[in-house]
């Protein structure tokens, strides 16, 4: 049969497209792109150097985004790459609109992004609006009270002088990273807030123009073209006024009362400013960009903050990162603990906003390690069976665990130091564990570079747990975490109704197909307990026409429960530990 010109010409511009990137910008007409993505955090110190001096860069994340597209991965969401002198490896930013020369330069930046947008991947950039270092110029000049720097941060005088002659501070505010919130500076005789490191002073919300500096910073990086932004530590970017003295909380969980957890930061956290000023401020930013280009950027938030506080946070972004997968669970995990965990936001949202899952970050323990390596696959199944977004932390999908070697010595987390050589490798303290090199290979420092030095030790467990080792294998952890992104793909994972029950130890989510006869309904199983379980999904599942699902991704070679396997909807048997997915 032959082709008309016209058909050969249209078949030669498509090919021509898919070769230069399949989705390249046209996918962005998408207006809803960000409500059902997979998101992936890089910790650029930590995935991949290139130049082989100890500390991930820019060069070396875009040698890897191939990575991403195998992986099935939507968005990258890398962690702050800007101007630091890295008191806080790189949420100290002392310059907002320029790449730290450790990552690359602003080149390479453009490059990675270009490079990304033609594999039709997104780039969603930190965003650090709470604080910025003491060495940006806007604080050297406000040292100086030079104008308008002068009221750029929280400047306040001491309340006297104590018996050696020291300034004593406003008040008994707290620092996130230990010890008082107040720093005394020799030059202007006056305290400045920093509700982390010294060497992060906050900025003043109160004075217009920093809230304009702020949001040209989010319009530079539009122009740019990034896709959109995590906003940090949102939650402490507003304080009350009369600098009284915050309660005490009886958190026994605070090591003393030098603990952040020791007080109740009723003054200086999640005040209504924050939101109806500044937060509603960056976002119209962001939406008015996206609405003159006709593509939307993500606006995600972070905040911890219990449900009903939590929620107004969708008042002034796209959705705050929803952390109960982690500040909700705990060994032993459970069925009922997650479901209680997963059903806490959904049970509360409304039906026009959009729902997140977040396993493990930068800031916590990763969730091989908080809920123990047996539980990975059951965890990434439920990230990825849920509703909504989904945010995985470098490694989750290989099954990366914490490195709890790391001695006090080779610490560098400052609040791992601030908490001292006893207590440095507690839960609340240092982040250094779960910040260690990606595992690659087993090659030389697991391939993260080519045997240099590294910033953090690795985890010895690379040998074994490296992306290598599981490419091939179909029931590793990463085969398992890319076929259920596949699965995600226009089917009822992204768009189906969700259901959530369990049954003794055996969570069940399943997602509703709307229509049956063309796209399959899915159900996630999960047994939590060391002993095989029966269950009968007959009364919740069984249609007229099928009492029986397909395994569509197992996790136990072991079990009868293999893919492609039939199963009987009114007596399911689960192998200890195991979870499945099948699809009616
Ligand atoms: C939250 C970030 O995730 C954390 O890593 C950082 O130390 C603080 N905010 C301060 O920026
Ligand atoms: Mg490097």
């Amino acid at each position: 049969m032959a082709l008309s010109n016209t058909v050969w010409i249209t078949l030669a511009i498509v090919c021509a497209s898919l070769v230069e990137g399949s989705m390249d910008r046209k996918d962005r007409q998408d207006p809803d792109w960000w409500k059902t993505t997979t998101v992936y955090q890089i910790y650029p110190r930590s995935f991949k150097d290139s130049d082989n001096d100890g500390t991930g860069d820019l060069k070396g994340i875009q040698s890897e985004l191939d990575y991403f597209v195998d992986l099935g991965i939507e968005t990258v969401w890398l962690s702050p790459i800007f101007k630091s002198p890295m008191k806080d490896f790189g949420y100290d930013v002392s310059d907002f609109i320029d790449i730290d020369p450790i990552f690359g330069t602003l080149e390479d930046f453009k490059d990675l992004l270009e490079a990304a947008h033609s594999r039709g991947l997104k780039i969603v950039m930190d965003y650090v609006p709470n604080h910025s270092s003491d060495q940006h110029e806007w604080f050297q000049k406000s040292l100086e009270k030079e104008d308008p720097y002068t009221d750029y941060y929280v400047w306040e005088d001491a309340i006297g002088f104590d018996n050696n002659g020291d300034p004593i501070p406003p008040n008994n505010w707290l620092s996130y990273f230990r010890y008082s919130a107040w720093e005394w500076n020799e030059q202007r005789q006056q305290f400045y807030l920093h509700q982390f490191v010294k060497e992060q002073p906050d900025l003043n919300y109160r004075n217009p123009l920093v809230l304009k500096e702020m949001q040209d910073v989010l319009t530079f990086w539009m122009e740019l073209g990034v896709d959109g932004f995590r906003m940090d530590a949102v939650a402490y970017m507003w304080e009350d006024e009369q600098l009284l003295d915050e309660p005490l909380s009886g958190d026994p969980s605070a090591l003393d009362e030098f603990d952040y957890f020791y007080l109740d930061h009723i003054y200086t956290n999640n005040l209504a400013e924050t939101r109806d000023i500044i937060l509603a401020a960056f976002d119209q930013t962001i939406k008015e960009f996206g609405a003159q280009d006709g593509y939307p950027r993500v606006n995600m938030l972070e905040v911890y903050l219990d449900i009903q506080d939590h929620l107004q946070y969708y008042e002034c972004s796209d959705f705050p990162f929803n952390f109960y997968l982690i500040s909700n669970t705990a060994q032993p995990p459970s069925a009922v603990m997650m479901f209680d965990a997963i059903n806490y936001l959904l049970d509360n949202i409304e039906e026009d906003q959009v729902p997140n899952w977040v396993l493990g970050n930068h800031d916590n323990w990763r969730v091989g390690y908080r809920l123990g390596p047996k539980v990975v696959d059951t965890m990434n199944m439920i990230l990825l069976t849920l509703p909504g977004v989904s945010v995985s932390y470098y490694g989750e999908e290989i099954g990366m665990t914490n490195n709890m070697n790391i001695t006090f010595e080779q610490t560098v987390d400052p609040s791992g130091c601030n908490c001292g050589p006893q207590d440095y490798n507690e839960e609340v303290c240092s982040r250094d564990p779960e910040r260690t090199p990606m595992q690659w290979n087993n090659g030389p420092n697991a391939g993260f570079n080519e045997g240099g030095p590294t910033w953090l030790p690795l985890n010895d467990n690379y040998v074994s747990v490296n992306v290598e080792n599981q490419r091939d294998d179909p029931y590793s952890h990463f085969s398992i975490y890319k076929k259920m992104i596949a699965l995600r793909q226009e089917t009822a994972l992204r768009f189906g109704s969700t259901v959530t029950k369990t049954i003794g130890n055996v969570l069940v989510v399943g997602r509703i197909s709307e229509t049956p006869e063309t796209v399959p309904t899915f159900v996630l199983v999960a047994n939590f307990a060391e002993t095989s379980a029966t269950v009968d999904l007959s009364e919740m599942f069984s249609t007229p026409q099928s009492d029986t699902g397909v395994v569509v991704v197992a996790t136990d070679l072991q079990s009868d429960n293999s893919e492609g396997s039939i199963v009987s909807l009114q007596s399911i048997t689960l192998s200890p530990m195991e979870s499945f997915v099948f699809q009616l």
